[in-house]
């Protein structure tokens, strides 16, 4: 592909970037400008974003909230360093703990990143018992960090950095799984699940299956910790997924919608989980710094003053009702605005691809999902352009599968 500069000279920029970028995949346009829910290559083709970033762009892009945020934040102070702290880092951590309902006992690690909120909550479960296994679930994807990567038994992402840490286990994600592990005679000193599994395809968990982990881990003194990293911070329609359950973790991990674009994550504890780490078990050099926490602070008071989470709900359902009787559709998984939309055939890189070259961003976790994760902002105009060209995706791929079907 070639990108036209504006003294008329072109560059092969997917040339360039295989050339000196490193070879993970990925490029599939050169974007060099958002607004709202809209993104424009370089060669002035506007997108429909609704990946929003891999369920990161909460308020869409180039938001004026976040633009003056950022702006005012660098030009007061945007770095100091662990051995300080900030208003904007206390104000964070007072919002988080004020709406994950810790309680005063609560406390807030700030970092930079889901892998990294991960790691840090790795190391919550060594502090709770270091000889106690640390569980998470088949399909899950914690990161890729060689602990993160550790609880996310995917053997392509594995395999080449083997050894990876000791002292983990997988479980299949259902009830009898879950009720076998507790009944075994294995210390298990954590289980780590997300809410709904967004990688494996927007796969929630079994009815009930949070409140029985809850059940289990508190009798049997291990402790429960939620990865939030992709559905918390409203993406379902509630600030975080436990909350539509009744439940209470000792520990949830943050990051992606936290501060909707800026780079943040972070570990949240409950209860006792909240005495583990003492000065001098872990730290990090950026996370919490002032700009990072500014934006947060600020994508967070949006959402409320707008009262965005209704319209997540709102639009969430809007979204699958819509999708609901197109071509190739079987059915569609999740909560909010993070949806999986199941397809009647493996044909989902087919339509991710149809779907872009019409100017709408998907993303195709699986064979015969599509995830899509738009901004909390969205309104009807969004919803009708997404269904109409998703629509035409579909049966433009529908007719490739059954030359009956009519495009
Ligand atoms: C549930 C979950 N946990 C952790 C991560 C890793 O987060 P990050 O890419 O910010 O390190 C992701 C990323 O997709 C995720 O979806």
């Amino acid at each position: 592909m070639t990108r036209t500069k504006p003294d008329g000279t072109t560059t092969d920029w997917q040339g360039v970037a295989a050339r000196d970028l490193m070879s993970l995949g990925g490029r599939l346009a050169l974007l060099e400008r958002g607004e709202g829910s809209y993104v424009w290559d370089v060669e002035g083709t506007r997108y429909l974003d609704f990946l929003g970033g891999i369920a990161v762009n909460a308020l869409g892009h180039a938001h004026p909230v976040f633009a003056e945020t950022v702006a005012r934040q660098a030009a007061t102070l945007s770095h100091v360093s662990n051995y300080f702290a900030t208003p904007q880092q206390l104000e964070l951590a007072a919002r988080l703990k004020q709406l994950a309902g810790t309680g005063e006992q609560g406390r807030v690690f700030l970092a930079n990143s889901g892998t990294e909120a991960n790691e840090t909550a790795i190391k919550l479960a060594r502090l709770h018992d270091r000889d106690g296994l640390i569980v998470s679930l088949e399909g899950a994807f914690h990161g890729r960090s060689t602990g993160a990567l550790a609880l996310t038994p995917k053997a392509a992402y594995q395999d080449p950095f083997r050894p990876l840490i000791p002292g983990v286990a997988h479980i299949a994600p259902t009830l009898d799984a879950l009720e076998a592990l507790f009944a075994g005679d294995q210390r298990v000193s954590a289980l780590v699940v997300e809410p709904i599994q967004g990688e494996a395809g927007v796969l929630p968990l079994p009815d009930g299956y949070l409140r029985r982990a809850r059940e289990l881990t508190t009798a049997h003194g291990a402790l429960l910790i939620l990865d939030e990293v992709q559905t918390g911070m409203g993406r379902t329609g509630h600030w975080f997924a436990y909350q539509a359950e009744g439940i209470a973790p000792d520990a949830i991990t943050l990051a992606k919608g936290i501060a909707a674009g800026f780079p943040l994550g972070a570990l949240v504890t409950f209860g006792a989980a909240s005495d583990l780490f003492y000065p001098g078990t872990h730290n990090s050099t950026f996370g919490g710094n002032p700009l990072a926490s500014a934006v947060a602070n600020a994508v967070i008071q949006e959402i409320e003053d707008r009262d965005l989470l209704a319209n997540v709900t709102a639009r969430g359902e809007e979204l699958r009702a819509g999708v609901e009787g197109l071509p190739l559709v079987a059915g569609t998984r999740g909560a909010g605005l993070l949806i999986g939309i199941r397809l009647s055939a493996p044909v989902a890189a087919g339509v991710r691809a149809a779907a872009h070259a019409r100017g709408l961003i998907v993303n195709a976790p699986t064979d015969d999902a599509i995830r899509i994760a738009p901004a909390y902002t969205i309104g009807d105009d969004e919803v009708a352009q997404f269904l109409e060209i998703f629509g035409e995706a579909l049966a433009e791929v529908a007719a490739t599968q059954n030359p009956e079907t009519p495009a």
